[in-house]
């Protein structure tokens, strides 16, 4: 072995595999910024780290994140860009389950750079109508009859204030020199299919989807496909099923009916639905997995489901654990009040720092041989990385609730904007529906005490942006640590305590801060 491998014994007394340092410390609870881990020879770059991890045997992702299923955080948008980025979303619940399908539809329906909703046109309105949706110039805008059947293609050339009395049907290009293309002719690589057909046809820069009986389904544009050509080599490709298309999960409530019982028939009813249109993971979500209603709701759900991939917690102890996976639960949630709009240890005095909930989950995940995640708390990629040397994956909230792709509105205050970013145990999200989470009803007369706020997150961009942030710091880790891998991180990772003085050393100190490093 080259002298650069060979370990120190000293190295060994200072900094210590998981299995050495957590059980030193059982007496205290360890989270994030309470750890530090030590570096390793490395012949490993960021760059080449690869970020895959296996949450059930037909979910894997191509990157460890997931965004939470809260309804300040993730509905389809949001979920189509985790998906895009090789993570997963959770749609929330705290809708009407009909929507939530459509919601998840959205999801498995999505076809990178096809333009699934394109503004479209009638032919009895005014070209002035038109003007006034124009954001960009030189639109075209399909044109649809009151069926949903394509009429024609409005040129961005006549929509002008000088034809603004016409109506469209007088200015269109005709059905029939309108270039499209079948829906089922797309195959499985959409993308590929459209840049051969703009190569094949020099100057046509739109090209619109049918069905067979004409109605139009989308549009794809030059512009965008060139750029996803592009964006192909990137490191991190989207996270898809077995059917090409993007993965997606749902959080599905632990509902129980008038007389207290689980309500069995409507939840499986409703995860039949979402088996139906593609679902990957069914999440169940509450604030305490150790217990009976979640036990049985997991084991129901196994039962009528054998394959399909169970995600269901919260716990922090192995006996939780061992009990969600008894019932059936292939990934299991960890974490108990570290979540940054979280109040449950101040309200009820209860839960574990994360650091340590996730090392007793691990030990525990292996023996029943399901995985975890590492769920609230994170708020930087130094925490992912320190999370993942335990868990097979993460919940983002907090981190993602300031990106334009979750839901709710940007407001501005003192110049600045922001975003609403809620618990699901405030009370607004509970009236909202997911009073059950915290083992509350819905009944609205009930004293109930929240276990959330309602708070407001800066505004943070795109998905893509905040990911490759995050990505960027994981694979930084992993390159200090010599790991490939997630695998090799988890093998790798030595810790060591950090005093009250170390946490001040490891962020800026001493200087005037003029710009953050994100
Ligand atoms: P972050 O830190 O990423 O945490 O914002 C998101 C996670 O927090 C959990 N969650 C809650 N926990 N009261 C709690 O005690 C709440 O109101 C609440 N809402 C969400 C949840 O696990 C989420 O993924």
């Amino acid at each position: 072995m080259a002298a650069s491998k060979v370990s120190n014994s000293l190295d060994s007394t200072f900094y210590r595999a998981a299995d050495q340092f957590f059980p030193a410390f059982a007496h205290v609870g360890l989270t994030f910024d309470d750890v530090t881990l030590a570096t390793l020879y490395s012949e490993i770059l960021p760059r080449d780290t690869q970020l895959n991890t296996r949450l059930a045997d037909s979910l894997q992702l191509n990157i460890p994140v997931i965004s939470a299923d809260m309804d300040t955080v993730t509905e389809s948008r949001m979920a189509i860009a985790m998906a895009l980025n090789g993570g997963l979303g959770l749609i929330h619940y705290n809708m009407p389950e009909r929507q939530q399908l459509s919601e998840l539809s959205r999801v498995k329906n999505h076809v990178h750079g096809l333009i699934q909703e394109p503004i479209k046109v009638t032919p009895d309105q005014y070209i002035g109508d038109v003007l006034k949706l124009i954001e960009q110039k030189r639109f075209r805008f399909p044109v649809v009859d009151g069926t949903g059947k394509l009429v024609g293609l409005l040129s961005g050339h006549v929509v002008k204030p000088r034809y603004a009395k016409r109506q469209v049907a007088e200015a269109l290009t005709p059905r029939a020199q309108v270039q499209t293309i079948n829906k089922k002719e797309l195959g499985k690589d959409p993308i590929a299919r459209a840049d051969r057909f703009f190569t094949e046809h020099p100057g046509i820069h739109k090209l619109l989807v049918v069905d067979d009986e004409d109605h139009l389904h989308g549009l794809f544009t030059m512009s965008d496909v060139e750029r996803i050509i592009q964006e192909r080599n990137a490191q991190f490709k989207p996270a898809r099923d077995a059917r090409f298309r993007l993965v997606c999960g749902a959080a599905v409530s632990a509902t129980r009916n008038a007389f207290g019982e689980l309500d069995r028939e409507r939840i499986l009813n409703h995860v039949q639905a979402l088996v139906e249109r593609g679902v990957d993971v069914v999440a169940i979500s509450t604030a305490h997995g150790h217990s009976k209603g979640v036990g049985e709701a997991v084991k129901m759900l196994r039962s009528a489901f054998p394959n399909l991939p169970i995600m269901a917690g919260n716990v922090t102890t192995a006996a939780g654990l061992d009990y969600l996976a008894r019932c059936g639960a292939n990934i299991i949630k960890v974490g108990q009040g570290p979540g940054s709009i979280c109040t449950t240890r101040i309200v009820a005095g209860v839960g574990i720092p994360q650091m340590t909930a996730l090392y007793v989950c691990s030990r525990a995940a292996a023996k029943q041989k399901v995985t975890i995640i590492a769920d609230g708390g994170i708020t930087k990629s130094g925490d992912i990385v320190k999370a993942l040397t335990l868990a097979d994956a993460v919940i983002c909230g907090g981190l993602l609730a300031g990106c334009s792709e979750a839901p709710g509105e940007v407001m501005e205050i003192g110049g600045k904007l922001y975003k609403q970013y809620r618990g699901m145990g405030s009370l607004a999200a509970m009236k909202a529906g997911s009073a059950a989470r915290y083992g509350h009803t819905e009944n609205p007369s009930q004293k109930i005490a929240p276990e959330g706020v309602e708070a407001l997150k800066e505004v943070a961009g795109s998905v893509d942006r905040v990911l490759a942030q995050l990505i960027g710091g994981i694979q930084s880790g992993m390159g200090y640590l010599g790991a490939a891998n997630l695998a090799e991180l988890k093998k790798k990772a030595r810790y060591i305590r950090v005093s009250p003085a170390g946490q001040r050393e490891a962020v800026p100190h001493d200087v005037l801060e003029l710009k953050t490093g994100g």
